[in-house]
């Protein structure tokens, strides 16, 4: 476990997280290093043979990209940004893929010059802009054709991506035919096929309806002489946000259904995780800052707003808050948990039962590692958080919070 309560208070790995306060200003994200490695080292296991592309948008933090490149990672991008980033960590354009409906022609530019592992293909329209944009290189560029299965995750709606009405994927009875003309393009070498079906994915079922159609369309590819190398099946499992409710699907589950429909196959597997290596390895630490009394309710103010973490605002999802002093005989209330912001949705938690807690005292929000950090804002003009990465009994600011100084430094010539 990265965590526990040691000495009656909340410790990350052998690092204490009110040692951490006592010299990083809340609110900060905190990273366990050996919870990365152990989360990613799990899909290595069980899927050994194939390429482990770590969704970067789930955290962009340089030295979290780095210890799982470490490890052998590559990297699913879904911008010029994250491509440019997974570069500069180091990883080889032989392990990156990109998704995403909107690529700009300069995104692709860059990936073709960076020789990506495949682009993969969410519009017609997109596909004859890589070709063009190959063409104009002197170059082919290697893409796969994002399938839309038609399936619904039965997730969030905000974070379910394979409906037949959202937008992204070619709908799978339009695949083939984009295949073809593919196949007549010079500016593209046809590599693979991919899904990616949606986001916090408790279930199988999804998965199982998914690879079944996915058997499907690469035979239909090989009778149409459409020879494919890789299939890349996303991301999407989930994780326990709420401790003894949610039951996640366990990653060796997911590699039994992949050994049962895909293997016989014989391609090579790539897929995109994120949340299942990085949400529980980080937390959000934050001071309290009032307590607040209005009429029945009782409000705990935190210096952490939703522009710090937006997914309770956003999905309204539920995030553990733990004190960071321990619970022992300690008078209980139910608490709305809110931050600073101008807006009533700026709430972490509704009636949660928590310890009375005092100005200064200390919380995590847990599963804070994934889409945390790397969906924060300067909303209010409150400065990006800082991020900090504990290995051992060791720490490391590895995102410093932004000065005020900073955030009006690309501005700077107007106030002259
Ligand atoms: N591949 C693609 C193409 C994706 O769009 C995503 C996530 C992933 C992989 C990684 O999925 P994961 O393994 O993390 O589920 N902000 C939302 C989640 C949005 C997910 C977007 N795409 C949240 O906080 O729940």
């Amino acid at each position: 476990m990265a965590f526990n309560y040691e000495e009656r208070f909340l410790y990350m790995e052998d690092v204490s997280i009110r040692e951490i306060s006592k010299k990083v200003p809340t609110p900060f994200f905190c990273y366990s290093k050996r919870a990365l490695k152990e989360n990613f080292d799990k899909f290595k296991k069980v899927f050994p043979k194939a390429t482990i592309c770590y969704a970067i948008k789930a955290n962009s933090n340089i030295a979290v990209i780095k210890t799982l490149a470490a490890c052998g990672a590559g990297a699913d991008v879904v911008s010029g940004g994250e491509l440019f980033l997974a570069l500069k960590c180091g990883i080889p354009g032989s392990k990156i893929v990109y998704s995403g409906v909107g690529k700009t022609e300069k995104d692709i530019s860059l990936a073709i010059q960076n020789e990506i592992k495949q682009i993969n293909i969410e519009s017609a329209e997109e596909l004859e802009a890589v070709n063009q944009t190959a063409i104009r290189l002197c170059t082919r560029a290697n893409i796969a054709i994002r399938i839309n299965p038609e399936v619904d995750a039965h997730s969030h709606d905000k974070i379910t991506t394979a409906r037949v009405t959202d937008k992204f994927g070619i709908l799978w009875p339009d695949a083939l035919e984009l295949y073809k003309k593919a196949s007549n393009m010079s500016g593209v070498r046809i590599k693979g096929i991919a899904v990616h079906i949606g986001s916090q994915i408790l279930d199988l079922k999804p998965f199982e309806e998914t690879f079944k159609k996915l058997v499907k369309m690469v035979k239909e590819l090989e009778k149409n002489d459409i020879v494919i190398e890789n299939i890349d099946i996303g991301g999407g499992l989930g994780v326990v946000y709420k401790y003894k409710e949610d039951k996640p699907v366990r990653t060796e589950a997911f590699a039994k259904l992949v050994d049962k429909y895909l293997a016989p196959l014989k391609k090579h597997i790539i897929m995109e995780p994120g949340r299942k290596i990085v949400a529980n390895a980080g937390i959000l630490v934050s001071s309290v800052l009032y307590n607040k009394k209005s009429g029945r309710k009782d409000f705990l103010i935190i210096d952490a707003g939703m522009n710090d973490f937006m997914r309770p605002a956003l999905y309204s999802a539920w995030h553990e808050i733990l004190p960071v002093r321990d619970w022992n005989n300690r008078v209980m209330k139910k608490y709305d948990v809110v931050g600073p912001i101008c807006e009533s949705g700026d709430t972490f938690a509704k009636s949660r039962e928590l310890p009375q807690l005092e100005h200064g005292e200390l919380v995590a929000i847990m599963g804070a590692g994934a889409y945390g950090s790397s969906m924060g804002s300067t909303y209010n003009f409150r400065p990006l958080t800082a991020e900090v990465l504990v290995d051992g009994a060791k720490y490391k600011v590895v995102r410093k919070r932004q000065s005020y100084e900073d955030m009006i430094a690309s501005q700077l010539d107007l106030l002259k």
